[in-house]
């Protein structure tokens, strides 16, 4: 059976069952293959730019049998993908590219996005684009915090501490944040940083006592 990072799992966690769904940047097909073979949809296409990145995930598609199930293409974003999906996953880039992949028409009503960098500009110009985040994740792994987020279509006003820190409402993740800011105001003594510490003091008080 394929193992994945929880990452993937938590981002296919996210995948409404059974819908049509597009991997944008599916590299090694890992998330495909493992919607597939876990019943949460058949109706599959993954995609990616680089063709030697192709030849690797129709390798993996093949060593599962799938490569007449799932649909493999070539295509930078939605260029050359026909039809609507119900949902596009985009994960594992930066914020810049998944801006200029969703700069294009038929973008699917439901998004499951999870950048690397820069998650203020990706929650604002969602947000500018008419998606509502209607799921947060903030999830550690490897060290590491992934901020994975399902938007979908429908409008949302967005405090300014909601477009910095996220809707995760994980106080674990807020914790860490505020101990970096600290940490980057006594390198910098930016004020900045003070202003965001005051800032997530105040959301991790008014954080519900069931998600501490
Ligand atoms: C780091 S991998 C992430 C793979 C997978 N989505 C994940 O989350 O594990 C990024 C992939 O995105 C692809 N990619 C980058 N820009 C792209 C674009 N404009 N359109 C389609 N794929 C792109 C790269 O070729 C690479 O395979």
């Amino acid at each position: 059976m394929l193992s994945i990072s929880k990452r993937l799992k938590t981002i296919a966690s996210l995948v409404t069952l059974q819908k049509k769904v597009i991997d944008i940047g599916t590299d090694h097909a890992y998330l495909p293959i493992y919607l597939y073979l876990n019943n949460i949809t058949k109706n599959i296409t993954a995609s990616d730019i680089s063709p030697q990145v192709l030849e690797i995930s129709l390798n993996n598609l093949q060593k599962y049998n799938l490569e007449k199930k799932i649909n493999l293409i070539k295509s930078d974003g939605f260029r050359n993908v026909d039809g609507i999906f119900d949902i596009a996953v985009i994960t594992g880039m930066g914020t810049y590219t998944i801006i200029n992949i969703l700069n294009t028409k038929n973008i699917p009503d439901t998004l499951i996005i999870q950048s690397n960098n820069d998650y203020y500009l990706l929650r604002k110009h969602l947000n500018y684009l008419g998606y509502k985040i209607e799921k947060e994740i903030a999830l550690y792994e490897n060290k590491h915090y992934y901020i994975i987020i399902k938007f979908i279509k429908e409008k949302e006003f967005l405090t300014d501490e909601e477009l910095l820190f996220g809707k995760s409402n994980n106080l674990q993740y807020y914790d860490y944040l505020k101990n970096k800011y600290i940490k980057l105001y006594e390198k910098s003594r930016d004020e900045k940083f003070l202003k965001y510490i005051d800032m997530l003091n105040s959301i991790i008080e008014k954080t519900p006592v069931e998600m501490k």
